[in-house]
């Protein structure tokens, strides 16, 4: 029984080595290898082209590398082979940091005096909310968006979260389904999606709905890229110059050098780094899944 590797990170190397030596009973390939495909009996993978994943016939499960699993069931040949993906909680503390410090700067005006200071500019004190004050609309509430908004609940922000289906029991924090969507978007000062890609959330941040947000808002997207209509919110941010957004993931990445979010000065663009998948832990977590799997 073998595993085939593959990954378009940059510290792949490291990541093969930690494989290998954390699967050391397993032969473990990668496509640069000579290898039989019909002994591939798990992959763990990101981002396998499709020509590879479409000769792997005798897969028992996939591993994904992260915690979305669209770069698989996107593929063609993908048909319905179980997948893995990681649930680490140490990405879920990068991530709820990386959403912490886009609320803060928004909520500190940092991002105001950044601005004036390329003008030389000294805008003095303002005023600004406590956390308490502040309502954070959490789009999607899987494990990721959980993990935010406790973590933020915890820094005593008032949190509220989306989920189109949801068993209210097992949340920390109200919920709300898309009844009373209008109630989640415009009770929200802060909205930060984790919608995973799939055909359900494309484009679910549109017009209407970014129209329903505060006019001073912060929107914060942190799931996948799909899920925003980027001319829609080009078209929103021209109307509404108080609204401010940060994004860290985008309809096509990486962000084409010509694409307006770069110089727009009210959005702030992080290149899909708000949670790296952590090597050992999500490797450690991945074996022991693999234990109860096999
Ligand atoms: C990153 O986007 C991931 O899915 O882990």
């Amino acid at each position: 029984m073998s595993i085939l590797f593959h990954c378009t990170f940059p510290n792949e190397k490291k990541w093969l080595q930690s494989v290998r030596k954390k699967f050391n009973r397993h032969k473990v390939f990668t496509i640069k290898d000579k290898f039989n495909f019909n002994e591939i009996h798990y992959a763990i993978i990101w981002n396998l082209p499709d020509r590879i994943l479409r000769k792997l016939v005798n897969l028992k499960v996939i591993f994904s590398l992260g915690a979305g699993v669209d770069h698989i069931i996107n593929t063609p040949s993908y048909k319905n082979v179980p997948i893995l993906r990681v649930k680490d909680p140490n990405m879920a503390k990068r991530m709820s940091y990386h959403v912490h410090s886009q609320i803060l700067n928004y909520q500190l005006k940092l991002n105001l005096f950044q601005k004036a200071q390329l003008k030389k500019k000294w805008l003095g004190e303002m005023e600004t909310l406590l956390n308490h004050e502040i309502t954070i609309g959490i789009l999607g509430v899987g494990f990721l968006g959980t993990a935010v908004g406790k973590y933020l609940k915890k820094m005593e922000y008032k949190v509220i979260g989306f989920k189109k289906s949801y068993s209210q029991s097992i949340k920390p924090f109200k919920l709300y389904n898309k009844k009373n969507i209008n109630t989640f978007i415009k009770s929200s000062n802060i909205v930060v999606s984790i919608l995973p890609s799939t055909k359900e959330t494309e484009n679910f941040i549109d017009l209407n709905f970014l129209k329903q947000m505060k006019k001073d808002a912060l929107l914060i997207n942190i799931g996948r890229g799909v899920s925003l209509n980027e001319n829609h919110l080009l078209q929103h941010l021209n109307k509404n110059k108080n609204f401010y957004v940060s994004l860290d993931v985008f309809k096509k990445e990486p962000l084409p050098k010509t694409h307006k979010f770069w110089n727009h000065p009210n959005i702030i663009v992080t290149p899909h780094a708000a949670a790296l998948t952590d090597i050992d832990s999500s490797i450690n977590l991945m074996h022991l899944r693999y234990l109860a799997f096999v």
